[in-house]
């Protein structure tokens, strides 16, 4: 739909991409319901966007909620509900760089509730609303790294790969209704979201970032265009299409990606591949 008739329930709005977001759909005349956990910085933003798309204060309204509490997502739900929200954008996430050994369990927990969970229960606890409004839309942040594993991103992947798996699925079983499900998948993006391993990581393999604001642009390209899917940059864009055909054509060509984990990191994923060293068939790096 048009950013200007959208209503958008937007998670994560405090973060890097979701700034970007919120700005770029308040200027193209959205109305926004800004999720976030901290109610100084998700308030200032609403005043914000107010200010800078000189419309009223009643577009923006802002809502507090840890998605991983089950009463505080519950709640968000109604309140969006109550407040018409045509559009959801699960936009919330959490980082994980590091070999698999390096996670801890409650991290990984962490991961997946924020990034897979509470997208599925939010969809799931708004789905009534949205199935009455003659038209609405569900856009799931995914990543690049939800349809292209790379080392160091397992955890992340799974999260990811998840959410794409829920957004296709949910996509077909309402294709009748008047929900559209779209899956947004960014690559690197210049955001909090990547610490200084993760920037060493993509300095050593070549990997390009964006900024949120070329992001956020293509977020409200997708919003409007109703597209299913939608991956940025390239060679992202071909690596993920390749995968997701011949993947193990594409398993030799992550040796660069694995010397270039972090020697905590580089020395567990040693370790723990040892025992399938002898099926591996990395190329060198060009
Ligand atoms: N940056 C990248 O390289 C990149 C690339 C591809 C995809 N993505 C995806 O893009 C989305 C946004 O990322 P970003 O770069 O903008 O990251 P960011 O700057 O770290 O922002 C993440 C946002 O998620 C919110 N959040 C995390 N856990 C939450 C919870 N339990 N309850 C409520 N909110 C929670 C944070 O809230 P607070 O503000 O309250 O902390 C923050 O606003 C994520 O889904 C990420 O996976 C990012």
């Amino acid at each position: 739909m048009k950013a200007a008739s959208a209503r958008v329930l937007l998670t994560g709005a405090t973060g890097g991409i979701g700034r970007a977001a919120a700005r770029q759909l308040a200027l193209a005349g959205a109305s926004l319901m800004l999720v976030g956990r901290s109610p100084a910085r998700v308030s200032a933003l609403a005043r914000e966007l107010a200010q800078s798309s000189q419309r009223s204060i009643e577009h923006f309204t802002w809502n507090v909620a840890d998605l991983n509490d089950a009463a505080a997502l519950g709640s968000l739900a109604q309140s969006a509900a109550a407040w018409g929200a045509n559009v959801v954008v699960h936009n919330a996430g959490l980082p994980s760089f590091g070999a698999l050994g390096s996670v801890s369990g409650p991290a990984m927990q962490q991961v997946l509730q924020t990034n897979l969970l509470a997208p599925m229960l939010l969809t799931q606890a708004l789905l009534p609303h949205l199935q009455s409004l003659p038209k609405s839309q569900v856009v799931c942040v995914g990543s690049a790294l939800g349809r292209l594993g790379l080392p160091g991103f397992s955890v992340y992947s799974a999260s990811k790969f998840g959410l794409r798996g829920f957004a296709e699925a949910l996509r077909r079983e309402l294709a009748s209704g008047p929900v559209k499900v779209q899956y947004f998948a960014p690559r690197s993006t210049r955001t909090e979201f990547n610490d200084d391993d993760v920037h060493a990581y993509n300095r050593a393999t070549g990997t390009a970032t964006d900024q949120p604001e070329q992001v956020a642009h293509a977020l409200v390209q997708l919003l409007e265009s109703e597209a299913a899917e939608a991956f940025l940059g390239f060679p992202e864009k071909l690596a993920v299409r390749l995968n997701g055909l011949v993947p193990e054509w594409l398993d030799g060509s992550f040796k660069k990606h694995r010397d270039s984990l972090p020697p905590a990191h580089a020395a567990m994923a040693t370790r723990q591949s040892a025992p399938l060293t002898h099926l591996s068939s990395d190329r060198s790096p060009t």
